[in-house]
């Protein structure tokens, strides 16, 4: 048995969805614990794709337990339908292994309001963000006027905590934004529908997680988009609204650090972006085009295209750090074949000469970095069909090891094409 969590090390879009989806195979138990339907996670499953915003990627897998722990913000409807989708076509019992935390806090349509009318009012200095009301519902969460789970369930609660909330949030969305007000009853109404099909699912998540280590079985944190989205570590203000390392499995799943046995990176074998911020290996140029045509590089979630660039180690290396990654995944290693020659960033120029191993808080001082690049040869050999790490030609090996030696982890897997067996397997972290 094994605990494992897995997070992304560049700015989500990693490709995570496939690896957990992997590795549910292992566990017993599938845990999200933080972010919202801000993300999408996408599996290949016998050539059928599957995009996934809220319930954990291990649902593909009947009788597995998936939990939604207290550190995410759940929109209800956005769940329902998920979980309506996954029973019809999928033939899946989202509705019996799927449990809900009571202290998740609920995105309520103002937080969705707030979000898309704070973007339209910054104009060019927005933050690019999904609209999905994520970042306001953190917000409410830290000025203690969040509604949680279950707060749902207590009627008399919810019509007093949506009226409250509404004065002030009606003010501001008038007053300050210049949109039309929302309407506390039928707000209380829409929430009040999703209460019975939720009830049986929402409960203590934290006692099951416990109980479930207890028994020896093995639990599989995923967590959601990247380390340099961290509400802290990242490129702030550029980021999401939650923490995105691997310490946010303790708090947003309620278990203590020492439960934990490994911790995998997934890293894509290049890097992309969506919405605004810094991006230091960032491609502007038909190249950058090119891996986004092949990568199929367009958000899951809102549909964007992606920003394109060379594989950052120095992003890599700062994941590394803050989430005590001990293996990495690589991912869509198959969207670089062709390309010759390929660039890796090993460090950063600043003002000073200086090459750091460190991703710089100071957002101008980010924004002056160059990139130092190393050059590789391409190849142009398919690698889907790759079962193992000596069917790859040697170039891409050669990529590979680089990574490793620049990044001095281990890689576990490598995954060449988007379904579950176009994945090489170097290292199974729960064995
Ligand atoms: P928010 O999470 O919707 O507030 O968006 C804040 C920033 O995080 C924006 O740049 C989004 O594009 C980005 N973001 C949020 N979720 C994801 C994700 O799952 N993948 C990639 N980027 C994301």
């Amino acid at each position: 048995m094994a605990n494992v969590i897995v997070v992304g090390s560049q700015w989500g879009d990693e490709g995570k969805g496939k690896v957990v989806d992997l590795y549910a195979r292992e566990a017993d138990v599938i845990v999200r614990f933080q972010g919202g339907n801000n993300a999408g996670h996408t599996l290949v499953v016998n050539g059928k794709k599957t995009i996934l915003h809220l319930v954990p990627s291990g649902i593909l897998h009947p009788g597995k337990t998936c939990i939604m722990g207290n550190g995410l913000v759940i929109n209800p409807r956005v769940l329902l339908e998920e979980i309506d989708t996954l029973n019809a076509e999928e033939a899946i019992s989202a509705d019996t292994d799927l449990f809900i935390s009571e202290r998740a806090h609920v995105i309520m349509p103002y937080h969705m309001r707030y979000d898309l009318a704070r973007e339209k009012l910054k104009g060019n200095k927005k933050i690019g963000t999904t609209g999905r009301g994520i970042g306001p519902a953190y917000e409410d969460k830290m000025a203690r006027t969040g509604i949680r789970m279950c707060d749902l369930m207590n009627e008399t609660m919810l019509k007093e905590r949506i009226a409250s909330n509404l004065d002030e949030k009606n003010f501001y969305l008038t007053q300050y934004c210049g949109e039309k007000p929302l309407d506390a009853q039928e707000i209380f109404d829409e929430y009040c529908g999703y209460i019975e099909r939720l009830r049986p699912h929402i409960t203590d998540t934290s006692v099951i997680v416990s109980e479930k280590i207890g028994e020896g079985k093995s639990v599989l944190f995923e967590g959601a988009q990247g380390a340099h989205l961290d509400i802290d570590y990242g490129t702030y203000p550029f980021v999401t609204a939650s923490n995105t390392i691997a310490g946010a499995a303790t708090t947003g799943a309620a278990l203590g650090p020492t439960s934990i046995n490994a911790v995998i990176g997934i890293c894509k074998a290049y890097t992309t972006r969506v919405g605004q911020g810094p991006f230091v290996t960032e491609l502007t140029d038909d190249m950058g085009n090119r891996i986004r045509d092949i990568g199929q590089e367009y958000g899951a979630t809102t549909g964007r295209p992606r920003r394109c660039g060379w594989l950052d180690t120095v992003v890599v290396r700062q994941a590394i750090r803050l989430s005590g990654i001990t293996g990495l995944a690589v991912t869509k290693l198959d969207v670089l074949t062709g390309i010759d020659p390929l660039r890796m960033c090993v460090g950063y120029r600043t003002d000073t000469g200086v090459s750091p191993d460190y991703v710089p808080a100071d957002l101008d001082m980010l924004e002056r970095c160059e990139p130092v690049y190393e050059e590789f040869d391409g190849w142009t050999e398919d690698i889907s069909r790759a079962a193992k790490r000596e069917d790859l030609p040697p170039q891409a090996e050669r990529y590979l090891q680089r990574l490793e030696e620049l990044t001095g982890v281990p890689l576990c897997l490598v995954s060449v094409g988007p379904g579950r067996d176009e994945t090489i397997v170097f290292h199974n972290p729960f064995k």
